[in-house]
């Protein structure tokens, strides 16, 4: 039996993946800064990747790591040191998770992204590298705090990919079940939307009503979302839930 530790398995996509690699027979062991047993036969670890205090312990017998922890800032820390210290364990497989066009976007968490890709790609341990669209829940969210204001800023260009969490838990299991691949083919969902169809379904699930304005997105970023560069048009391995579905089931909930 492998001993996979998932960092960030607490999080929204780790919760997802513990227990498929549960029930594919791993002893699985979660680590994130707020551990407390949650009675379910995982071992859960406070671990603050930030500092890699307790790391070494943490890795002592692992076999593989997959490595979903991750914060809006400092990602290129938590994993050079995640990655320094795996190298010490002789980790057999790192499963790292990025996102698609870490390469193109200029914000901070994009960079953080690719510091903390390139840290595992650069590494001694071998890896395989998940770049994933944005989740149904960001998108939701985005057009959910755009619909905070009565008149909703549009801005022009940007299309999505997004994912459901299921198709991406699925893939990271498979990931970490087989051999070592480098960078593998992005994860994207069935469909590109534009801004202004997730927002028109997010107001018609929750029945809100709102004008829009529309706005141009300035600089590099505009650039990159108007020509598609932060899509994966081909070669990617493509989910099988739909934001149609995840919407319904949002919806659902709203309006109880
Ligand atoms: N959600 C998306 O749309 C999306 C798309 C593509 C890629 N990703 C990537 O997928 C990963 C997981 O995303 P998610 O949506 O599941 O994130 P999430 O729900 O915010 O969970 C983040 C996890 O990381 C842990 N964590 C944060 N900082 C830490 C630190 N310094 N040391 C140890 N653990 C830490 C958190 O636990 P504690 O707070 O208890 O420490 C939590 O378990 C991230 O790397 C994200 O960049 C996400």
């Amino acid at each position: 039996m492998s001993t996979v530790l998932v960092t960030g398995g607490t999080g929204r996509i780790g919760q997802q993946v513990v227990p498929l690699l549960k029930a594919a027979g791993c002893n699985v062991r979660v680590l994130s800064r707020h551990a407390s047993d949650r009675g379910d036969g995982v071992e859960y670890l406070a671990v603050d990747l930030l500092t890699g205090d307790g790391l070494d312990a943490a890795l002592d017998g692992v076999d593989v790591v997959l490595h979903l922890a991750g914060a809006p800032k400092g990602d290129e820390v938590t994993t050079a040191n995640l990655v320094k210290a795996a190298e010490r364990a002789k980790v057999a497989h790192l499963v790292h998770i990025s996102v698609t066009a870490v390469d193109q976007l200029p914000f901070g968490y994009f960079k953080s992204k690719l510091g903390a890709e390139q840290a595992v790609r650069n590494s001694k341990v071998p890896s395989t590298v998940l770049r994933v669209a944005q989740l149904h829940e960001f998108a939701w969210t985005t057009v959910q705090a755009m619909a905070k204001l009565p008149v909703m800023p549009m801005p022009g260009g940007i299309r999505f990919q997004p994912v459901d969490g299921r198709d991406v838990a699925a893939r990271l299991a498979e990931l970490v079940l087989g051999e070592p691949q480098g960078l593998v083919a992005d994860l994207v969902g069935p469909k590109v939307y534009t801004l202004p169809e997730l927002a028109h379904d997010y107001l018609q699930a929750t029945g809100k009503r709102r004008l829009s304005l529309p706005i141009r997105v300035p600089g590099k970023a505009g650039k990159v979302y108007r020509a598609g560069d932060n899509l994966t048009l081909t070669g990617a391995t493509v989910g099988t839930h739909t934001w149609e579905d995840f919407v319904a089931a949002q919806g659902a909930v709203v309006r109880v």
